[in-house]
């Protein structure tokens, strides 16, 4: 009984610490954001020019702060509050340790299988952006894979506030322009009555979709409330880890099916955010929908299982 209740003791005081630890450190750790890829990694990298890097090591001359972290990317931001450092969280997208002590077999191979497209599908998705979004997800930089003769280094405080080095060239990093969610800007401005302001972010956001939609770019993951926003007054796609090539989406037939999942995100936060405002923001959504595609917005008629089956599109060439 003694050893069982000590058992039980020591059990918790580790899972306790354990939680502390993740809670005060959110586990970012080199270890996490560095994986040596078991492929032959299919992306090429930037090739800077001179001007180039002197932009990027004057952003990397300064030292960045813990934001946070999403489910896929750790981000910090620059001291004069204009760039925003990403590292990717390697945890979910590599094969647990555990998994290599599993016996050969199908179990094995799929596990392994499902990894390697989780993690391609995210680098696939930055790619895409860097290549063809760049303007509206403001990237000014994206290192997929080692490069010779690349020596940057970054400085971050970590979550804890302790100051850390990381050597960027063996690190998969990004770095962005910083702005605000969508969700922010919409609460500085309702909070504060700015309904027409609001309309005009809101529609700044729409038409930054349908330009991505002509260039066939959808974004497979629908939270526009976070994923999207404003530098200034200039909308952008901060989150572009979802992103998917869709020639078919030039079609404004199918565009249309899409723009009205984004309106009706928009709405469900105007009405659970600020129903005060509803009676006023829905007949604009409406009517934008109407402007943007010439049909008719049926906010009853979205169907959230089609949209939830799309989010696991393949990245390149997918079929909808
Ligand atoms: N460019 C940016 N400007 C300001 N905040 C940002 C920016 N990029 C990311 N963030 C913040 O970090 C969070 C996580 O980043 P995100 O790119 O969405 O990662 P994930 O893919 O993990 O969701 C965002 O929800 C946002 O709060
Ligand atoms: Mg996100």
């Amino acid at each position: 009984m003694k050893y069982f209740l000590g058992g039980i003791v020591v059990l918790l005081a580790i899972t306790g610490m354990t939680r502390l630890y993740f809670n005060l450190t959110d586990d970012f750790r080199v270890a996490n954001i560095t994986y040596d890829l078991p492929f032959a990694a299919p992306w090429k990298s930037a090739v800077l020019s001179a001007d180039d890097n002197v932009v990027i090591d004057q952003i990397l001359n300064q030292k960045f702060s813990y934001i946070g972290k999403g489910a896929q990317c750790y981000a910090f931001g620059s001291e004069d509050g204009n760039y925003v450092l990403k590292f990717f969280k390697f945890k979910h997208l590599r094969p647990s340790w555990l998994a290599y002590l599993l016996p050969p077999g199908e179990y094995k191979t799929n596990y392994f299988a499902i990894k390697e497209k989780k993690l391609k599908s995210v680098f696939d998705a930055y790619d895409l952006a860097y290549r063809e979004d760049k303007d509206n997800a403001a990237l000014i930089y994206l290192h997929l894979v080692p490069v010779d003769g690349f020596h940057k280094q970054a400085i971050v405080f970590d979550k804890m506030g302790i100051e850390r080095k990381i050597d960027l060239n063996p690190t998969v990093f990004l770095i962005q322009r910083k702005g605000v969610t969508l969700r922010t800007r919409l609460n500085q401005l309702l909070s504060e009555g700015h309904v027409g302001q609001a309309k005009q972010s809101i529609d700044q956001i729409l038409n930054m979709y349908i330009s991505e939609y002509k260039k066939g770019i959808y974004d497979r993951d629908h939270g526009v409330m976070v994923n999207a926003g404003f530098i200034g007054n200039h909308p952008f796609h901060l989150d572009a880890g979802k992103f998917a090539k869709i020639e078919k989406l030039k079609d404004k037939d199918l565009y249309s099916e899409d723009l009205a999942l984004v309106i009706w995100k928009i709405e469900k936060w105007i009405k659970d955010a600020y129903p005060e405002y509803r009676e006023e923001l829905f007949p604009f959504l409406e009517e934008r929908y109407h402007a943007y595609t010439g049909g008719h917005y049926d906010r009853l008629g979205i169907n959230l299982d089609l949209f939830k089956k799309r989010r696991h599109l393949p990245v390149l060439n997918p079929s909808l």
